[in-house]
Parts: C-alpha cells; structure tokens; sequence
C-alpha cells in the first residue's frame, strides 16, 4: 500500500496518522534553528483544517490532494524532507486564532496551510499577519484576506467568495430571470458569495425579491423552502457547501421544488457531493474556477492520480489543496529550500505561473488567482463545463490591497 492510501484508509486511522506525525514533530522540537538555516533540517508545514464537521470531508480531500502535489516531487520541498503537524480547526472562528497560534508558535512551523471557514481564516490571517509566517489559503475565501488585510507572506490558491458568484449573476440575468430569492449560512462567506451574485445579477436588470439566511452550520430548510415555495421566485440562488449542500439539495427535491423553481448556486452546491444525492443535482448549472471534464492532460493525469491514490474522484477543493502544494514547491525550490530566504520565496510565489488542473494562472497583486469561471451543469456524476462564464476575473479588485513592503 503507498503512503498516501495509507493516510486516507479511513477517517480515524487518518486522524491517528496525523497525531502520530503531530507528536513526532513534538519531539524534534529541539532541533536548533541553526541546521534548519543550513538547510539540513526537515521543512515544517502546519496544517490546519476542518476534519469533522460539515466542511469535514472537505479537509481530507485537501491534504491529501497537497500530500499527493508533494509526493510527485520527490516527497520533498526545495530538496528538503517534510514533517506535518496537523490540528483540526472544526469550522470553529472561536478557536481559530488560538489554533493558528499553536502551530506557529509552539510547534514553530515554518509554513501554515489552512483553511476552508472564512471566519476560522480570520483567527489565522491575525497570526500570520503578526508572525509573518508563510501561509498559504487553500479554500477559504473571505475578502479581507487579500483586500485591506492582504499581505506579502499571505497566498490564495483558491478564490475570493464573491469572485465566485459574480459571474453567475451574469448567466442568471441573461437566461431573462426577474425576481430571485437567495439563500445561505449567515457567515462572511455566504454573505460574499450572495453580495458578488447579487452585483452582477442587478446589473443586469435582475431585482433580489428577498434574501434568506440561517445560522452555519444548520441544516434545518424545511420553513426556508416552504416560504420560497410560496414567494413563487422566477429562480433561487444558493451558498452552501459540504455536507450542508448535499442535504440541502435532496431538500430541494423533496419539497417538490425541483423542476419547478430553477435553482442555481456557486459550484460549491454541486462538488464533492455528487456521489451522496443521487438524481437531486441532476441539470442544475453554477459557476466555478474548476469543473470535472476539463479536456487538458493536466487534469485528466491530476484525475488519474488522485483517483488512484484515494479511490475518490477529486473535486474543486482537491485541485485547490494540489495547487497549494504546487505553489510551494515553487516557492522553495527558487531558493533550494532554505526557508530563512522569505523575500526570494515571496518573489517566487508571485510569478510562477502554475500550471494547474483548471487552467494555467498566476497570482493577482493581491496574492489571490486571476482565474477563468466556467459555467457547469450536472449530468450524471459529472459537473460537466458548458462554456466559460467569465475570462481572467480579478473580483474584489487586487487595486483594493495595499499590499505593506
Ligand atoms: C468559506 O467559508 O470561505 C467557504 C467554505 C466552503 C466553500 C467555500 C467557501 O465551499
């Protein structure tokens, strides 16, 4: 069995796994700061991500897509071997700053990737703000990160939320919808992701009939689809993701709404979820940066290997966490992995083009990807591309970081 499969034969073994390495790393704590300057010391990368929980699964999928980008090289970083200490942050804001600030500050890692809960982002955007620790975001998608709290050693390698519906707003206001009503987790990311829909769908003549929310991580929809149901929208548009998407879309289809009231959603609706809703996605369209039958060699060997590695099919959150590994490795191998270089690192990090399984792109000023959006529809297990929704979209402007030097 390859070391990979290993980490992902379940759940709890993966969790054993990763407190065996998190205790591990404890003990070569001691390791003097000097032979990792000299390049002789193992690399450290924290990760810390949701485990449980409804973005649970979604934590899995990106370490083991950033292991499986580090395994193709060599297992290494700029040369260096590797050591992981993993926390599972829960999907917890509360915890997050505290959390972030185990990992750089007890367990001194020399990296930080995480994570996927835009408000657990914030704990960690204050840490590797005030530590300076090279931190790379695989999912989380909250604004701020790289709008008015952007900085140098702060990446994305995922999406801004808003960047995500905006062009959805387009597509929904040309197919001549009028009234819509929208739906999400009261929580900066559903907040963003309806604002950047609701921006380009007004612009295009569309009016919201009315905004509805619930508190994250509830999955309660039935009062919610009652009423849309009797607001008789011309369309509904939706932000959930995880194990709260797939729950909602098989609500959806229970209430009779399906085939009734179109439904439309960021991709986040329909990826990684195909699998547990059976027929209740099927035909429903959303916009993303990644769709599973993207024709390039890229993706189909990415596919291939992740299939192979975890017996699951990938989706967007796997492409995210691989090309987080991609990123790094690019980062380090610039300076053959010494870590204490963190200006050459940085420059590095800011013009590599990554080469990625949905699309070539770089990173804005702003550290976020400038990144085409595809328009999606589900047919069969597939999130099938239609077309391309939006070229090269840079939203919120990287003009809105003033990034500190
Ligand atoms: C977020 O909280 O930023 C978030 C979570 C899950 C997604 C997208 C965004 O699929």
């Amino acid at each position: 069995m390859s070391k990979l499969r290993k980490l992902n034969t379940g759940r709890r073994k993966f969790i054993q796994d990763s407190a065996a390495l998190g205790g591990a790393a404890a003990l070569a704590g001691w390791v003097p700061s000097m032979a990792l300057a000299q390049g002789t010391g193992k690399i450290k990368v924290g990760l810390m991500l949701p485990y449980t929980g409804t973005y649970g699964q979604i934590g899995l999928v990106i370490t083991n897509a950033f292991k499986l980008a580090i395994e193709e090289n060599g297992g290494k970083l700029g040369g260096r071997d590797i050591e992981y200490a993993t926390v599972d942050d829960e999907s917890d804001p509360a915890k997050g700053a505290d959390n972030a600030n185990r990992l750089v500050n007890r367990d001194k890692v020399d990296v930080l990737v995480g994570t996927v809960h835009s408000g657990v982002q914030m704990g960690i955007q204050k840490i590797a703000r005030e530590s300076g620790v090279l931190t790379i975001i695989p999912n989380a998608g909250v604004a701020a990160a790289t709008t008015e709290l952007c900085a140098p050693n702060i990446f994305r390698t995922s999406f801004a939320n808003g960047q995500t519906t905006y062009p959805m707003g387009q597509v929904v206001a040309k197919k001549g919808h009028k009234n819509v009503v929208t739906l999400s987790w009261r929580y900066a990311a559903g907040e963003e992701m309806i604002g950047g829909f609701k921006d380009s769908f007004t612009k295009g003549g569309g009016k919201i009939l009315k905004e509805l929310w619930l508190p994250f991580p509830n999955v309660e929809f039935q009062a919610l689809l009652t009423e849309i149901a009797s607001l008789k929208p011309d369309a509904v548009f939706v932000f959930f993701a995880g194990g709260g998407a797939a729950k909602f879309l098989k609500d959806y289809q229970a209430a009779g709404l399906k085939g009734k009231i179109p439904l439309y959603g960021s991709g986040f609706l329909t990826d990684g979820v195909l699998e547990a809703v059976g027929d209740a996605a099927e035909g429903v369209e959303t916009t993303l940066h990644y769709g599973d039958g993207i024709e390039t060699p890229k993706n189909k060997a990415f596919r291939l290997a992740y299939a192979k590695a975890f017996k699951l099919q990938p989706d967007v959150y796997a492409m995210q966490g691989y090309d987080a590994g991609l990123l790094l490795i690019a980062g380090l191998k610039a300076v053959k992995g010494d870590i204490t270089k963190k200006k050459e690192i940085i420059a590095a990090m800011e013009k590599v083009e990554i080469d990625s399984p949905r699309g070539k792109w770089r990173m804005s000023a702003a550290h976020n990807p400038v990144q085409d959006f595809y328009l999606r529809k589900v047919v069969g297990q597939e999130n099938k591309v239609v077309g391309v929704a939006m070229k090269a979209l840079d939203y919120p402007p990287a003009s809105m970081c003033k990034m500190p030097r």
